[in-house]
């Protein structure tokens, strides 16, 4: 959540600043600054809304001539939470003397203490924010050091950060420094580029540091000194940034939701490939990095995400107990570590995030590792905070997605989860033939996504029998049931029509209260065991006078009879079937928000990493 650049070289910083925030606007779009050193003074820019307001802002009000020779700076792009999004709320941040500026992702949470203390001693607070706290916290210890003044008030700071900081009086650097929040350092030829995100740096350089968390770094045009927060050095490695700057680009798509949908095929290709043993009927995952005597002996399975992540683990928790015969359940992330889970050294703690950097899943796994679980992350962006502290995991290799609605990154997941549990199955009871059948049926999914892909015009078709309605039901069964919820938080999360996902048996529990004539009801009947019972429900539902979108199973009448409209999946294995029925219900509510003129790849108040708990 909220995006950070710096840059300090021998360009002009204000674009440079501008593009690198384009490219993290997905992690928040509230509003948008940037601060730079001109002739001894801070100079601030800062505007609410997008960062094509900061863009237009500076534009008009900075000339191109009088910024060519500043070669430094930092921006930040928010996402609120302490204060509304406005301009005086935005971040960089000065201190009390106007000397220091600072952006910062996390949250200060004893930010109203020191407030307090600052105010008796005279300081003057012109935003309701934490981050203008800490950068008072720093300017009041300010003796000439920014390093030691950041240092100093770090000490005193209790919650997370990822801060980049600047003085007037010292403009020959940025002072880095992270906890729980994160900072990539991207080393270029006489230039350095620091950014929360690698997206944003990968116009620059493909070779970056990531800090660990307190670390406090000095960054020149060609230095970087990192430091402890005991300002004892530290080594960090080198690591080479793997995707292009292409991958980042819409390649001609109008959102990237539908870019990244139209992906999946070769992002599951990419998944999958040489992770299947057909010979063995099991799965190569090297990441697990444990023996089949090893997997023998776990007991449980335990699958721990958020939001879409939470409704992979779902469709995992099916998969390791169809498979592998194995108990596995799915806990919330943000609920884990304060319910005190009764977790054992025979467990295997499956933390299940694209970004890697969410604050609940990441204390989950914090919480997992100290009651001495057997803990893997799988992530999609590599070098990931969680990537990094579960030290063994599987990577998605999705590519990066910019979307905040997930997509591609689900699939994979789901894609990756199947393998997992495959290769589980293998260490019990699943025999050899089982394993290699179940590994084809892996093998097959880009092929069936793409097929569910060609009916992008048909789905498009249907979406417009759909949009203006305000509320819509979502029904499965089986590995189903969690497709259902995903389908339905797709749908609101980018159109926000009012959409819930139930269990096909529960609707009628209380939900179906709410059906009236043309209320939409999405019914996952795939023919898969349970289809019988669901077509049932969806009988209860016709007979209060619904509209139902059946997602069946290619060529199944029966099926098709009890819909009003439907949209075929291939027929395939019914935990892979999970996968197509996913990608048919993500066209489906990117339609409808299209119809409805959403802003689709930033829906309003979402964020697509959420760095706070
Ligand atoms: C945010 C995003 C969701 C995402 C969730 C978990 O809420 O808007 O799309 O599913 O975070 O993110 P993660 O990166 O941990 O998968």
């Amino acid at each position: 959540m909220c995006g950070i650049v710096g840059y300090i070289g021998k360009a002009a910083a204000p674009p440079i600043l501008i593009n690198g925030l384009r490219r993290l606007e997905y992690r928040g779009y509230d509003s948008a600054g940037l601060a730079i050193i001109e002739e001894g003074k801070i100079i601030v820019a800062k505007a609410p809304g997008k960062v094509q307001s900061l863009s237009n802002k500076t534009r008009d009000e900075w000339p191109q001539e009088r910024f060519a020779n500043i070669s430094l700076g930092i921006a930040h792009t928010r996402w609120a939470t302490h204060g509304p999004p406005t301009e005086v709320n935005a971040h960089p941040h000065l201190d009390q003397a106007g000397n220091i500026a600072l952006v910062h992702n996390g949250i200060i949470e004893n930010y109203r203490s020191l407030r307090s203390k600052l105010e008796a001693k005279g300081h003057h607070f012109l935003s309701e924010t934490d981050t203008e706290v800490l950068s008072h916290l720093i300017g009041d210890r300010y003796k000439g050091d920014l390093f030691q003044a950041v240092c100093d008030a770090l000490h005193l700071i209790e919650g997370t950060f990822g801060i980049a900081v600047i003085a007037a009086s010292e403009p020959n650097k940025i002072i880095v420094a992270r906890r729980g929040s994160p900072i990539v350092i991207g080393i270029g030829e006489g230039e350095t580029i620091i950014a929360s995100d690698a997206s944003a740096i990968l116009a620059h350089t493909q070779r970056v540091i990531y800090l660990d968390d307190n670390d406090i770094a000095i960054i020149t045009a060609d230095g970087i000194d990192i430091r402890d927060l005991h300002n004892i050095p530290v080594n960090r490695e080198i690591s080479e940034l793997e995707f292009d700057t292409g991958a980042a680009e819409k390649a001609g798509f109008a959102h990237f939701m539908l870019k990244e949908i139209h992906e999946q095929p070769d992002s599951l290709r990419n998944a999958i490939r040489g992770r299947l043993d057909f010979n063995l009927g099991s799965s190569v995952l090297s990441g697990m990095g444990s023996s089949p005597r090893d997997l023998a002996e776990i007991n449980r399975v335990v699958l721990i995400g958020c939001g879409t992540s939470l409704h992979s683990g779902l469709i995992g928790e099916y998969a390791f107990e169809d498979l592998a015969d194995i108990h596995a359940e799915v806990q919330q992330a943000a609920e884990f570590r304060y319910r005190n889970p009764i977790i054992s050294r025979s467990d295997l703690v499956i933390a299940i995030s694209q970004s890697g950097e969410t604050a609940d899943t990441l204390a989950a796994v914090r919480e997992a590792n100290q009651k001495g679980a057997f803990v893997m992350g799988l992530c999609n962006v590599v070098g990931s905070t969680i990537a990094r502290e579960t030290g063994r995991g599987i990577y998605l290799h999705a590519g990066p997605e910019i979307s905040v609605a997930s997509t591609k990154a689900f699939t994979c997941q789901v894609a990756v989860l199947l393998m997992m549990a495959l290769k589980m199955g293998r260490s019990r009871r699943y025999s050899r033939q089982e394993g290699m059948d179940f590994a084809r049926a892996i093998e097959a999914i880009p092929a069936l996504v793409a097929q569910v892909i060609e009916q992008d015009h048909h789905i498009a078709q249907i979406a417009e029998l759909y949009y203006q309605n305000e509320h819509a039901f979502f029904i499965g069964r089986g590995p189903m049931y969690p497709v259902a919820l995903e389908g339905a938080l797709k749908l609101k999360e980018i159109s926000y029509i009012h959409a819930e996902g139930y269990h096909a048996a529960e609707l009628k529990h209380g939900p179906i209260a709410l059906l009236q004539k043309g209320t939409p009801v999405i019914a996952l009947a795939n023919d898969i065991p349970g289809k019988d019972k669901t077509l049932g429900n969806v009988e209860e539902c016709r007979a209060r006078g619904a509209r139902i979108l059946g997602i069946i199973t290619s060529g199944d009448h029966e099926a098709a009879a009890a819909m009003d409209d439907v949209i075929e999946i291939p027929a395939c294995h019914p935990l892979v079937a999970t996968v197509p029925t996913a990608v048919a219900l993500q066209l489906f509510a990117y339609h409808i928000a299209r119809l409805r003129g959403c802003e689709i790849d930033q829906p309003r108040n979402l964020a697509k990493s959420v760095t706070v708990e």
